[in-house]
């Protein structure tokens, strides 16, 4: 049966890295015999732009009616003065809260020949392959109350509130332990226990859920012992779960040790197999409409669509195996650049075109 994939190409270089995995599906459609429909909708600026709000509900139905989604980026300058409940940031959240999106997995890998890439020592980085588990529909991104309130001796204050229900932090935990049951077994919790009682709940309920999973271990660590050991030994990890913001951070940082943010994809999980899939970087409004970004974050994101949401195993592991080749063939967008090496640099239609090529010749 015609699977249903809706596009969102969104803001900045969303429409750009977009376009390269649009043409990587159609490759997929012709010459593999996928059967999809792409849909495309609009969210953030560009919704903002056609109809005054960032996830018009024309959007959103597309998006439940969808198998997938597929989502650039949103944001910019352009909308950072409007009023906050109506910038595009919030189109992608309530995107995601609407979908009931709530495990959102994040896999930082280091492909070998982008060793040199990475800031950090090659030995540092060799081999790293780690997930990080961040719940993504509840925390300090979605707790009341929020807002901004003026005193009564006129000074006004920001206020946000972090909030974990126990289901919240069992769904999010039973993700990370069937992850790493599929990996080395090892689930590092991330939590700042010591001085947030959301976050004491948060290990509370994590260890509790840990006990069905007896061939996994688990380690706590607090959030910003967890950053500095990224940065000094990530190896030692596996998987990580943790809270929506630390979850953004982190993977931020994680995606530096794998060369570049313009390497990390992402998928974000309803309880039933439906998926938003997305590059975890923002629209990049510094090198925005300079054919300049790299695409291979979305277009790992398309092979983990490929993987979760459409069933289709072989050509996920094809995606990804274009994407080595590529880098092999010494194709580097200017982020993962590196001077006086063997290495060609190619922009985003390029390094795109390059995938679709290696696509038609393993026909
Ligand atoms: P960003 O991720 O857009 O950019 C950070 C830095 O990384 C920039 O220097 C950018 O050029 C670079 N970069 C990002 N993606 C790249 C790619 N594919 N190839 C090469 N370089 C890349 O983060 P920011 O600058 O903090 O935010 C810019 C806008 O994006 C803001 O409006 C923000 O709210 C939004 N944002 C959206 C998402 C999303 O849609 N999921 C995620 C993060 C930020
Ligand atoms: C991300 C982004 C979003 C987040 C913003 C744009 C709402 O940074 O997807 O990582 O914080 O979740
Ligand atoms: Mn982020």
């Amino acid at each position: 049966m015609t699977k249903t994939v809706a596009i969102l190409a969104g803001d900045g270089i969303g429409p750009e890295i977009v376009a390269q995995a649009v043409n990587v599906l159609k490759t997929l459609q012709v010459s593999f015999g996928l059967d999809v429909q792409l849909v495309d909708g609009l969210i953030g600026g560009a919704a903002i732009d056609v109809t005054g709000v960032p996830l018009p509900a024309e959007t959103l139905n597309l998006a439940r009616r969808a198998d997938a989604v597929l989502l650039g980026a949103v944001g910019g300058p352009k909308w950072d003065n409007l009023e906050r409940d109506i910038r595009p940031e919030r189109g992608l959240l309530a995107i995601r809260a609407e979908l009931g999106l709530f495990a959102n997995l994040r896999p930082a890998i280091l492909y070998p020949e982008l060793a040199n890439a990475s800031t950090l020592k090659p030995e540092v980085v060799s081999d790293l392959d780690l997930l990080i588990v961040r719940e993504l529909t509840g925390g300090i991104y979605f707790g009341k109350p929020r807002g901004i309130r003026t005193l009564d001796n006129g000074e006004r204050e920001g206020f946000n509130t972090l909030v974990y229900a126990e289901h919240e932090i069992e769904r999010i935990a039973h993700v990370a332990f069937r992850s790493a049951e599929k990996r080395q077994g090892r689930v590092c919790s991330v939590d700042k226990a010591n001085v947030l009682e959301s976050t004491e709940l948060w290990r509370e309920v994590v260890t509790r859920v840990a006990r069905d999973y007896p061939h996994v271990s688990l380690t706590h660590m607090y959030v910003d012992n967890a950053a500095m050991q990224l940065v000094r030994w990530p190896k030692q990890f596996d998987v990580m779960v943790t809270t929506n913001m630390f979850g953004d951070i982190l993977s931020d940082l994680a995606s530096q040790l794998t060369g570049s943010i313009g390497m990390l994809p992402s998928a974000s999980l309803d309880a039933h197999g439906k998926g938003l899939y997305e590059p975890i970087h923002g629209s990049a409004p510094d090198i925005a409409g300079q054919n300049r970004a790299n695409p291979l974050a979305t277009l790992l994101s398309v092979a983990m669509m490929l993987r979760y949401s459409l069933g289709q195993m072989e050509l996920a592991d094809k995606v990804e195996q274009a994407v080595k080749q590529v880098l092999k063939d010494g194709l580097r967008t200017a982020d993962i650049f590196s001077k006086g090496s063997d290495q060609t640099l190619v922009s985003t239609q390029e390094m795109g075109d390059a995938v679709v090529a290696v696509l038609r010749a393993a026909l």
